[in-house]
């Protein structure tokens, strides 16, 4: 048993790196070791002789660890000195970084901002939180509409001092009620576009999320007209998706326009001949739109008889998605490299 120490000593004392060392340590002491593998075998002994072979072992098993721990400071220091004597060769080139670029979204979204700005509208904001007035009630969406369906969205309380709701909070579900900031805000002439995120209480999936982008439109001055509106949309269509691509105005419902439409382009896969992203019709659904409603103007104090307007709502990630060709929303959140560096 002696000779085994000695020879685990020397071969420890011989180990240049970590590596070598672990090997020693798993030959003498691992599961399989010399050593465990003889302390293993005691119980075939005879009490008085397990007793004294036991110690022994016991102590030799001490050495063999002590030795090991004390070669490996020894490892250690020698590797500090190697840095400092310049084993490492500073003049090696580094590793290769990427540059960080713009996030899709922010690239679509600043040039949807770029085709308005052009066009003489200023840029709005509004808060992410907001008050059920300025999300609802002053957008003419009355109590029992769905939309303000806790499904939809997401409700903050605010506790009064004795524990009741003090003021109804919600995190905004669309940029419509900066419309509203602005106009209280603001005498005609008014042109903005109002970009930012908006949150609604839905399940993710391919064509949904809790939190999107919207960026909303509004003009108000003496004589505006649903061809003003329509020009302009036409204008942005043609800008961010291609000059020869068609778009066009159907009839549709918001309770804070009268009248309303949504803005359907030509189908960017087909070029409008009809295919399983358009469903066979040629044209898909872009963006909501109208003329301000009276009751809107009445909220914000405007003479309902002098001044009208328009109001659009465009969905960045749905723009992004047409103009990039990308069939999963998710896709924008999950921050996965290989998708954000084709863009
Ligand atoms: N706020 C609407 C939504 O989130 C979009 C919208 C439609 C905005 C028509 C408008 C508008 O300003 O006129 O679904």
């Amino acid at each position: 048993m002696k000779e085994i120490e000695k020879t685990a000593i020397e071969e420890i004392s011989k180990t240049q790196t970590q590596e070598e060392l672990e090997r020693v340590r798993l030959k003498y002491l691992g599961k399989k070791g010399i050593i465990t593998e003889k302390l293993s075998g005691l119980s075939k002994l005879a009490l008085p002789e397990k007793k004294m072979v036991g110690k022994e072992l016991n102590i030799i098993k001490k050495n063999i660890t002590d030795a090991i721990e004390k070669h490996s400071s020894e490892i250690k220091k020698n590797v500090l000195s190697d840095i400092s004597k310049n084993v490492i060769d500073t003049t090696l080139p580094g590793k290769p970084f990427d540059f960080g670029k713009l996030h899709p979204l922010t690239q679509v979204m600043n040039e949807v901002k770029n085709i308005f700005v052009n066009l003489g509208f200023n840029i709005a904001t509004g808060p992410e939180i907001e008050t059920d007035y300025y999300n609802f009630t002053a957008l003419n969406i009355p109590k029992d509409h769905p939309s303000r369906d806790m499904q939809d969205t997401f409700y903050i309380g605010e506790q009064g001092n004795n524990g009741t709701m003090k003021q109804e909070l919600l995190l905004r579900t669309h940029t419509s009620p900066v419309q509203v900031r602005v106009m209280e805000n603001q005498k005609p002439p008014i042109r903005i576009i109002a970009p930012g995120k908006v949150y609604r209480h839905e399940a993710v999936d391919a064509s949904h999320s809790f939190v999107f982008h919207q960026v909303e439109g509004l003009a108000v001055d003496e004589d505006v007209t649903f061809a003003d509106l329509k020009a302009v949309l036409e204008i942005f269509v043609k800008k961010m998706f291609g000059e020869n691509i068609a778009s066009r105005f159907r009839p549709s419902f918001f309770p804070f326009t009268e009248p309303s439409a949504e803005v359907d382009m030509q189908c960017l896969i087909c070029k409008g001949k009809g295919c399983s992203v358009c469903s066979q019709t040629g044209w898909v659904e872009l963006l909501g739109c109208g003329m301000v409603h009276p009751k809107v103007f009445e909220f914000v104090g405007y003479d309902t008889e002098k001044y009208t307007g328009y109001a659009f709502g465009i969905g960045i990630e749905r723009v992004a998605m047409l103009k990039l060709g990308i069939d999963n929303m998710r896709l924008f959140y999950e921050n996965d490299m290989d998708f954000l560096s084709q863009f």
